[in-house]
This record gives C-alpha cells, sequence and structure tokens, in this order.
C-alpha cells in the first residue's frame, strides 16, 4: 500500500559504506549529495559514528538485512544528524528487520516487530520501506509512532519479467499464499497465467509444497516470484516440483534476496535458470533498481 504523505525536498541522502552505491543512485534520483557515514570500532566493538553536519532533511538509506550490528550504528547516526540540526531525518530502509515476529508464539518470546518499532519511531521522523514482510499486521502505521511509507516492487518484477520474456507467455508461480499479491500484481502487467501454491514449514529448512493445474507448466517456462528468499528452501522445492511437471526452465524474481551464497548455489544446483532481485538488499543476483520507486515516494 502506498500512503500520501506531503512532499519532501531532501537536502542529502546519507548511508555507511557498504551501502555507497544503493545510496548514490537514490542521491542522484533525488538531485541531493550522497554524504558517508564513518564508523570506527573500539577494540572493545563499541561504534564512534560520525555523520556530515546537515540541515534540511536528512534521508539515512539503510537497507536492515543482517541487523543485529546495524541498528546500534543506524541510531546513533540519527542522533547525530538530529544533533546537527537536520530536520526530519529520514529512514530508507529498503529491507525492514525483524517484521515477521509480531506477536509471542510461546510465552517468554520478544515481540520483535514492537521493539524495532519503538527504536526506530524514537530516532526516525519517518520511514520509507519496500515490501515489508508482514504477517498479521497490515499495515506499519499501526505499529510505528511515526509515518511508515510501505511500497511494492512487484510492479518492477512484472515490467523486468514482460522484458526479459519478450514474445513468451511464462507461467508465473508463487509458491505459497503469501506470495499471491507479488504474483497477482505481475500477472496484471505481463498478462500471462499463474499459479499460486500452498506451503507448510515444518522447520527453518523443511518445507512441503502443493501446486495445483501443475499439468499447465508442461513444456512452457515457469518464473517463481515471490518478496522474500532466505534459506531458498521453499523456491528450491518449488522448482523441484515445477521442472518435475515438465517446465523447461524455472526462473525467480524476488524483491528481497537474503540467501547466503551458498544456498544461492544450491538453488541454481537444483535448476533455478536466473535470478533477477531487487537491489533492496545488496546481493550478486541484484538487477533491478529501486532508487526511482524510493526517489517517487520521498518527493512525490
Ligand atoms: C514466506 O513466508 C515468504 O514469502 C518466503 O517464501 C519465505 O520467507 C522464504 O523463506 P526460505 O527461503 O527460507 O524458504
Amino acid at each position: 500500500m502506498v500512503l500520501s504523505h506531503p512532499r519532501m525536498m531532501v537536502a542529502s541522502v546519507h548511508s555507511f559504506g557498504d551501502h555507497e552505491e544503493p545510496a548514490r543512485r537514490l542521491a542522484t534520483a533525488l538531485d541531493s549529495p550522497w554524504r558517508p557515514i564513518n564508523v570506527r570500532r573500539f577494540p572493545d566493538e563499541e561504534s564512534l559514528v560520525r555523520i556530515v553536519p546537515q540541515k534540511g532533511t536528512a534521508v539515512v538509506y539503510c537497507p536492515l538485512d543482517h541487523p543485529n550490528g546495524r541498528l546500534v550504528d543506524l541510531l546513533l547516526a540519527a542522533s547525530a544528524l538530529r544533533d546537527a540540526g537536520a530536520q526530519p531525518v529520514v529512514l530508507v530502509a529498503p529491507y525492514l528487520c525483524y517484521m515477521r515476529q509480531d506477536i509471542a508464539f510461546r510465552p517468554g518470546e520478544a515481540v520483535s516487530q514492537k521493539v524495532v518499532a519503538r527504536l526506530l519511531s524514537g530516532a526516525f521522523d519517518r520511514i520509507v520501506t519496500v515490501d515489508p514482510h508482514l504477517h498479521r499486521t497490515h499495515d506499519l502505521n499501526d505499529v510505528f509512532s511515526i509515518p511508515v511509507m510501505q511500497l511494492s516492487a512487484a510492479p518492477l518484477l512484472g515490467a523486468a519479467i514482460a522484458s526479459d520474456n519478450p514474445g513468451e507467455e511464462p507461467v508465473l508461480v508463487g509458491p505459497d499464499e503469501e506470495s499471491r499479491p507479488w504474483v497477482e500484481a505481475a500477472a496484471r502487467i505481463t498478462a500471462c497465467s499463474s499459479l499460486v501454491g500452498r506451503k507448510v514449514r515444518r522447520a527453518d529448512r523443511a518445507v512441503e509444497i502443493e501446486i495445483e493445474r501443475l499439468d499447465i507448466v508442461r513444456g512452457r517456462t515457469v518464473v517463481l516470484i515471490d518478496d522474500m528468499v532466505s534459506t531458498g528452501s521453499t523456491i528450491r522445492k518449488a522448482t523441484r516440483l515445477l521442472l518435475d511437471a515438465g517446465a523447461t526452465r524455472a526462473d525467480l524474481y524476488v524483491t528481497h534476496m537474503l540467501s547466503s551464497i551458498e544456498d544461492t548455489a544450491a538453488l541454481y544446483d537444483a535448476g533455478t535458470t536466473r535470478i533477477v532481485s531487487t537491489d533492496s538488499v545488496r546481493h550478486p543476483t541484484n538487477v533491478v533498481q529501486l532508487a526511482p520507486l524510493l526517489a517517487g515516494a520521498l518527493s512525490g
């Protein structure tokens, strides 16, 4: 869902060094300068964070994959920007962490989504994110106490599928019910037929998948679509089912590609032909750049 927010003139885009490339792309799209956030790690592993002082609207670009170490540095950077006179301080986190644990499933468990929402709401004035991986929460504005703009990369994935398959009609496949919105959005753009499977997860790396009407994939290219790939177990299982049913190739288009190098290699071993991900999380499969989408949301 895209919420409407007032137009913002962005004075500068700040990022840690490992996100320099996508942050610079965002800065270019906004016609704003990029500024580094420098981190010095002390021997005891505390951080000294230094920003380039800025007045006006400061955007901090920071995907929150592998978040545990990053969160503290991010809070320190936001505080330093505020101390230097930046206002508002906006977090652009194309991937937002800890969004799945939205209730305590067993007594004693932390409700991580609420904790992270409270932390980030205390540090920033606004957040822009893409395809947050939500289960029972539908609108992050119910959880954060600052405005959150939730964008979707589904139209960009649909457009990439259409341009990568000219004159062809691949079958679009979502491996589970949660992928349905992405598959349906891509199906509207590509006018391709689609299937959505059902998944039962037994453990982090053990899933069972059923897909009905599998006969329609015989002799066809299939394109799997999902919001997130983590261990790759879901996509591996779905890919095997589709290839065993006679699909000639199985491509994967995904917003957030979180898989390790080993898990990504296992996807190719399972028969995945091509992987296309957005640059929401830095990964060798990044093809689709989110900067225009993010810039449009910030300035539109
Ligand atoms: C389901 O909830 C998600 O859309 C993904 O299918 C899931 O997070 C993928 O996880 P993994 O790659 O570990 O199977």
